[in-house]
């Protein structure tokens, strides 16, 4: 049993607990806004119930997670501390320095960074060899991955550590050899994404019509076999082919418009009612 401490209880942070504490961990979570402190409870409660726990075992692994008023009661009762505070280079460094004050040099920290340089957000810190990224998938307690990266001056060891307690966890755990922006899997997602928003601009099709076709067959395909796999699968000549005859015409674009015009009407997506696609207002921001 390790003792985490996470710094941030927002949406990854409490999931991130959730996911520990089904493992046998205990966790202490400390929010700098105390609302989200006080609904630490119910949204643990929530998330298990989610996910099908028998309901003797939620007060069991609810009673794991606890939560701290202040970062220094945090850190008297942890192992490894985990960031999972908004993704702003500035917050993170100011959350680090803050805590790098009250943890011995040894401990390990644990960034959930998405898409941040690992070697940026280690930059200030006295002991920037203890950074690890370790990104988990939202939901944490549902999504098998969690992808750890080194930053340029973490030390190795601390890496291996972090995916022995994953796998250990019975996490899918990859180890990335170094530092890059997005890890492997929003590099991939993203790509994605732009190219469909690319197929958009260009007229081709609506939105809804991208999301059927993603469902209806890479979706599925691509739960049994990996981008890689299957380009060995079709044949390495023909994957050659098709590449030589479409790059010239994949996106390349570093502006989106298509993102743009549903922002300029104040539509963020599912939680504002409106985005690319329509929504019923008010359903929250939580991914399905
Ligand atoms: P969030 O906004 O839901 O939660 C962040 C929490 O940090 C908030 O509750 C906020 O009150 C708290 N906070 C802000 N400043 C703080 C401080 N100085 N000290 C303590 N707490 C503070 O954000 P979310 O989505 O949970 O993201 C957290 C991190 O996880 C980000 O780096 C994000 O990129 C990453 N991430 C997010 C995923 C997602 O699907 N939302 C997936 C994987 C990683």
């Amino acid at each position: 049993m390790t003792r985490f401490g996470i710094i941030g209880g927002g949406l990854m942070g409490h999931g991130i607990a959730v996911a520990l504490a089904q493992a046998g961990h205990r966790i202490v979570v400390y929010d700098a806004d105390p609302v989200t402190l006080a609904s630490l409870d119910e949204r643990i409660v929530r998330a298990l119930e989610r996910c099908d726990t028998p309901p003797g075992d939620v007060g069991m692994m609810t009673a794991r997670i606890t939560a701290a008023k202040t970062l220094a009661d945090l850190v008297l009762r942890v192992d490894v501390v985990i960031e999972a505070v908004p993704e702003r280079l500035d917050v993170k460094h100011q959350v680090l320095a803050a805590l790098e004050e009250k943890i011995p040099a040894v401990m390990p920290v644990w960034s959930n960074t998405s898409v941040l340089s690992l070697t940026e957000v280690a930059k200030d810190m006295r002991h920037p060899q203890r950074l690890v990224g370790v990104h988990w998938w939202n939901p944490p307690y549902v999504i098998p991955l969690v992808e750890v990266a080194p930053g340029a001056e973490t030390d190795h060891r601390f890496v291996q550590e972090a995916c022995d307690m994953l796998d250990g966890m019975g996490k899918t755990t990859v180890r990335l050899h170094r530092d890059v922006r997005g890890f492997i899997g929003n590099r991939l997602q993203f790509a994605l994404v732009r190219e469909a928003l690319h197929l958009l601009e260009q007229g081709v099709c609506d939105p809804g019509t991208i999301d059927t076709v993603m469902r209806t067959s890479l979706g599925l395909r691509w739960s049994a076999v990996g981008p890689m796999e299957n380009a060995d699968f079709i044949g390495l000549d023909l994957t050659r082919d098709i590449l030589d005859s479409l790059a010239p015409h994949l996106s390349v674009a570093v502006t989106f418009p298509a993102l743009d015009k549903p922002l300029s009407a104040g539509h963020r997506g599912r939680a504002s009612g409106g985005g690319l696609l329509a929504w019923p207002a008010g359903q929250g921001e939580e991914v399905a």
